[in-house]
């Protein structure tokens, strides 16, 4: 074994077993007669649940000048002063590139069912369009091998935010042609990976790369665009998407399966009324309006071209059939609530209710505490577009992890956190909502953007001066969360 994962986990059932054994002696005349660790939990997921991590090319591959990979916006962008927390960049990161295989392992010795990262669109077109680079395929051909050799089925992202510096050079997002581009690539991807990648996702969380990467600047490539041009690139994004999904039809084997990784900003009900159930629907609605919405509507709201008004998207009727291809299924990432609501009986029908100032978050100031998300989320699409499947491609958190004197992160804070996640994720599933799986963000801690390595989110933790990796506390809980098919 690369690690001592096995070891250490049989000391934490240990210290598990001891705790049930006081209890028992504790309560003898109450003492029930299977232990609740042997009953199969009332609160189970639906049988073929398929439970896996994330990651993404950037934050987990490094080797940004190996094997012919062009630049992309995020090493422009880690390179201008100021941008990243810590000054780091994702240059080396967690080296999966190299160390894939100790990575495989890692997710087998989980338990994990499937995989999902991203291929690197400038490792694979290091111009964004043009010539391919077969060695970059390489490395994803030797990876999904790993995956399937391991029996962990492999879920690849086609854009998870690593544009090839190239197609910024020309326009970027705000380039029609980079969304025609987009599906090129993917084209070529199909035709190339799904023989034995059969799930694909087009775009991850377009919301965050557009808003953060060209509104607040906070993110690669930094820029700051007034409404008009801000709502032309969300309306790339999207068109990239219907061109992908497209793409991956017109090339990829027979079965293959398609759709967004989007995450969606979630409305949640203050009071679980029906009243307020039906405003935190509408509410969401409208706050997904140039994504979600427009994907699975096929026209943006009223609301949003109104609000947008002269500053409103240049569409055609042709793009909006594009943007609206049928998907397989509904990735989303969820992560926390957006905003809680109340129903109203005047227009729109809802009123946000502001966040107070104690409402507690978890290591990153925007990770909200509001782990009823994992339910509302997947309710929401469920019943405004009449998705079928869903998964949910992200869901973790940030702690500030530090190594006990043993050297193992007991990272209480986030299994608290992963815990109450899925306990409101089940009771989606037990209600009907289709959820088919769910990918844990993140298998290794890894380079997370603007907040270069301060900011931890991984089940392994990295020592990232010399790439040893060590499961955590929380790689245990969700080895015995796939291990049980229920919340631990
Ligand atoms: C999501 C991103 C992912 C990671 C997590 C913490 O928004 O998709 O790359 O940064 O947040």
């Amino acid at each position: 074994m690369p690690f001592d994962f096995t070891r250490r986990r049989a000391l934490l059932t240990a210290a598990g077993a001891t705790a049930l054994a006081a209890t028992a002696a504790g309560s003898a005349h109450t003492a029930p007669r299977s232990s609740p660790a042997t009953r199969r939990p009332a609160a189970a997921f639906p049988e073929g649940f398929r439970w896996g991590t994330a990651t993404s090319s950037y934050q987990v591959e490094g080797a940004t000048h190996e094997a012919g990979r062009g630049p992309s916006i995020w090493d422009t962008f880690t390179q201008q002063p100021g941008r990243i927390r810590d000054g780091s960049t994702g240059q080396v990161s967690v080296d999966h590139f190299n160390r894939y295989k100790e990575d495989v392992a890692l997710m087998k010795s989980m338990g994990a069912h499937t995989y999902r990262f991203s291929i690197a669109w400038p490792r694979v077109f290091p111009e964004g369009r043009g010539p391919a680079n077969p060695k970059g395929f390489d490395f994803y051909d030797r990876l999904v091998d790993a995956l399937l050799a391991a029996g962990i089925e492999p879920y690849a992202t086609l854009y998870h935010w690593d544009l090839p510096q190239a197609l910024q050079d020309r326009g970027g997002w705000e380039a029609r042609d980079t969304a025609e581009a987009f599906g090129e690539y993917a084209a070529h991807v199909a035709g190339k990976l799904t023989d034995r990648v059969r799930q694909i996702f087009t775009i991850n969380e377009m919301q965050t790369f557009v808003e953060q990467g060209h509104e607040t600047g906070n993110f690669a490539p930094g820029l700051k665009l007034p409404p008009g041009r801000l709502n032309q690139v969300r309306h790339h994004a999207v068109l990239a998407h219907g061109l992908a999904v497209q793409a991956v039809r017109a090339n990829g084997r027979r079965g293959t399966r398609v759709g967004p990784a989007e995450n969606i900003a979630t409305a949640l009900p203050a009071i679980e009324s029906a009243e307020n159930v039906r405003a935190a629907e509408l509410a969401t609605r409208e706050l997904n309006a140039p994504y979600l919405t427009v994907m699975m509507e096929g026209r943006y709201t009223d609301a949003y071209l109104a609000r947008a008004g002269r500053d409103a998207p240049r569409f055609t009727e042709h793009d909006l059939r594009i943007i609206s291809s049928k998907v397989d299924f509904v990735g989303l990432n969820v992560y926390a609530p957006s905003q809680y609501v109340l129903a109203t009986e005047t227009a729109p029908g809802y009123v946000t209710l502001p966040f107070p100032r104690s409402h507690p978050h978890m290591a990153s100031p925007w990770l909200t505490l509001g782990p009823e998300a994992l339910y509302w989320a997947p309710r929401h699409a469920a019943r405004l577009w009449q998705v079928k499947n869903i998964f949910i491609t992200e869901n973790g958190a940030s702690a500030a992890d530090q190594p006990a004197p043993d050297g193992v992160v007991y990272d209480v804070d986030r299994v608290m956190y992963l815990r109450n996640c899925l306990m409101h994720l089940q009771r989606a599933t037990a209600e009907g909502v289709p959820v088919r799986g769910y990918f844990l963000w993140s298998l290794l801690d890894n380079f997370e953007w603007a907040d270069g390595y301060a900011t931890r989110f991984g089940l392994v933790h990295v020592d990232y001066a010399t790439q040893k990796r060590t499961p955590k506390l929380s790689a245990a809980f969700f080895r015995e969360v796939i291990a049980r098919n229920a919340p631990a």
